[in-house]
């Protein structure tokens, strides 16, 4: 049985206050923190890509498992601002950094659902015996993509990563997950130029992250139930057996209306959107790393993780800590 092995975080040093945000468009602390829950972000360094930040949130999981890099069989990177456009895969990168050198790598695509999707995938690989032992990173560097001059986009994201580590276990369980996509509600958030459809720019803002916020908001809270009660259903567990849920942290109302809608209390789901903001597919490793610093984390704890974002895609992960 797969089963998570360690886990790892790395953020950058330098912290973005709402008040900031205010210098750069018309908003404050006030609207940013009421609307959010969001108070700060991190922001990489002008040297730092997305792959630097994988990196040390990888190499902190490897060091926290004992495990030499070289006993890695494969590396899983989800990310939606990689180092490259298209190749090499920021993977790739983060396979050479870490000195992997028996690891395959590839990135997973399913914006801030990628984490979820990419945990999957590692469970099925070390299910199929492809694989032994699998570093799961979320890594992000959404200040490249944001426009500093959109007061809609540009207070809800942030940078950072977090990796998990997965292996093998007699004694612990990682339940298949539940993964959706509703294509057709593509539009509402994409980067509309800078790919095949449209490779030219069409504008000075038109590469930067487009997005129809109340579109996402109710797309979202939808799913999210959904997702939690699916995955559940499919494997036989109850919601009162959950210890934690794990959601993506895009906006703290969103996760609060999804749990009125699950009539359950808000403090069942972790939250962390208050000092990192919304860092795609890196939130959820992020928050489980840092559970997993803070001790909140114990064996046999039943966790569940929630994600939801661009494509539209959406999805959970269940399994026993
Ligand atoms: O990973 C998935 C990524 N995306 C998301 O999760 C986004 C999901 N959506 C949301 O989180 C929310 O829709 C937002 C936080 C983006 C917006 O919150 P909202 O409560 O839905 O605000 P709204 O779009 O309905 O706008 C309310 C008002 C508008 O003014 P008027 O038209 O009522 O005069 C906006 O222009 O707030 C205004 N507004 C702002 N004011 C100050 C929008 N953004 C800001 C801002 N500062 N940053």
């Amino acid at each position: 049985m797969p089963r998570v092995l360690s886990t790892g975080m790395y953020v950058p040093e330098r912290i973005m206050e709402n008040h900031e945000l205010s210098g750069l468009v018309d908003t404050s602390d006030e609207w940013i923190y009421s609307h959010t829950g969001i108070r700060r972000r991190r922001i990489a360094a002008d040297h730092q890509a997305t792959s630097d930040l994988a990196v040390l949130a990888g190499e902190q999981a490897l060091i926290r498992a004992g495990l030499p890099a070289e006993n890695l069989d494969l590396v899983l990177v989800a990310t939606s601002t990689p180092d490259y456009l298209g190749f090499p895969s920021t993977a790739s990168l983060v396979q050479h950094g870490l000195g992997a050198s028996k690891a395959g790598a590839f990135d997973i695509s399913a914006a801030c659902t990628g984490f979820v999707y990419a945990l999957e995938t590692a469970r099925a690989f070390i299910v199929a015996g492809t694989a032994r032992h699998v570093l799961v990173i979320g890594a992000e560097t959404f200040s490249r993509i944001v426009n500093w001059k959109d007061r809609n986009t540009c207070i809800l994201f942030g940078d950072g990563a977090g990796a998990v580590l997965l292996g093998h276990s007699d004694d612990a369980g990682f339940y298949p997950s539940y993964l959706r996509s509703e294509g057709e509600g593509g539009s509402s958030l994409l980067r509309p130029t800078g790919g095949t459809r449209v490779p030219k720019s069409t504008g000075p803002d038109s590469s930067f992250v487009a997005m129809d916020g109340r579109a996402v908001y109710a797309f979202a809270i939808r799913v999210i139930k959904d997702s939690i009660l699916e995955v559940l259903a499919r494997n036989g567990r109850r919601l009162d057996e959950v210890k934690w849920i794990v959601p993506h942290q895009a906006n703290v109302r969103i996760v609060d209306s999804a749990a009125k809608r699950l009539e359950l209390p808000l403090d069942r789901f972790y939250l962390n959107m208050e000092d990192y903001a919304n860092t795609s597919g890196a939130t959820i490793p992020l928050a489980l790393a840092e559970m997993d610093a803070k001790g909140l984390l114990s064996r046999g704890d039943l966790v569940l993780t929630v994600g939801f974002g661009a494509g539209l895609s959406y999805g959970a992960n269940l399994f026993t800590w």
